[in-house]
């Protein structure tokens, strides 16, 4: 296992600039998937969509995902859809801290559209957004680590963050915690929704 953080969420959840802050503070490297799919394919990830379509570029994400075994010791933002396969939470977990930057879904939606050009939310209305957004949170919920992210700003989520990473490497002498305890972060979101 390699002691990359990795940083999961929906469009709009502030994996980039988290991540870049985040890796900034620990003066570690920060790589986007994204940004390892565009420079294998040589084009944006608009015209990857609109020329091979979304199969395709889930095929590269498949084979990135491979690629991110060879770091160690880095902050990864994901795309968005990345980690939403059977087996996806699994792998990345082998590869790291997964955490999960959840947003209350009318913020992460609003901050999806205002930047950046986002194939998946072309062409889609806001239910189908809300309808894709609730059928990813179960991939999303079996990160290590959650930061709810509802009201702060990047800075602020990089400083829970730190405190929650910190707390998981005090907890266990490997730097890891037990798999199968929900984390404070994660106990209190459970809480929230009804849930154990
Ligand atoms: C996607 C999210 C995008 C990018 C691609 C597909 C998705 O990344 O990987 O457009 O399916 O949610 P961000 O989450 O950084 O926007």
């Amino acid at each position: 296992m390699s002691d990359n953080v990795i940083l999961v969420g929906f469009m709009g959840a502030g994996k980039s600039s988290v991540g870049r802050l985040l890796a900034r503070r620990l003066g570690r490297c920060f790589v986007e998937t994204d940004d390892m799919i565009t420079a294998q394919e040589g084009r944006s990830i608009p015209d990857i969509f609109a020329e091979r379509g979304e199969a395709h570029f889930r095929a590269l994400e498949e084979e990135t995902v491979r690629l991110l075994a060879l770091k160690s010791g880095d902050v990864i933002a994901t795309g968005g859809g990345l980690p939403c396969r059977d087996g996806r939470p699994e792998a990345l977990r082998a590869l790291g801290t997964v955490v999960w930057l959840r947003g209350e879904f009318d913020a992460v939606y609003e901050r999806a559209q205002r930047a950046g050009a986002r194939p998946m939310l072309a062409g889609r209305g806001r239910d189908e957004i809300e309808a894709l957004y609730r059928a990813r949170e179960p991939y999303y919920r079996q990160a290590d680590l959650t930061v709810d992210t509802t009201g702060i700003n990047p800075d602020q989520v990089v400083a829970k963050l730190l405190l929650l990473l910190r707390e998981r490497s005090t907890l266990s002498p490997k730097g890891r915690g037990p798999q199968d305890e929900p984390q404070p972060e994660a106990r209190r979101v459970h809480q929230r929704e009804g849930r154990p």
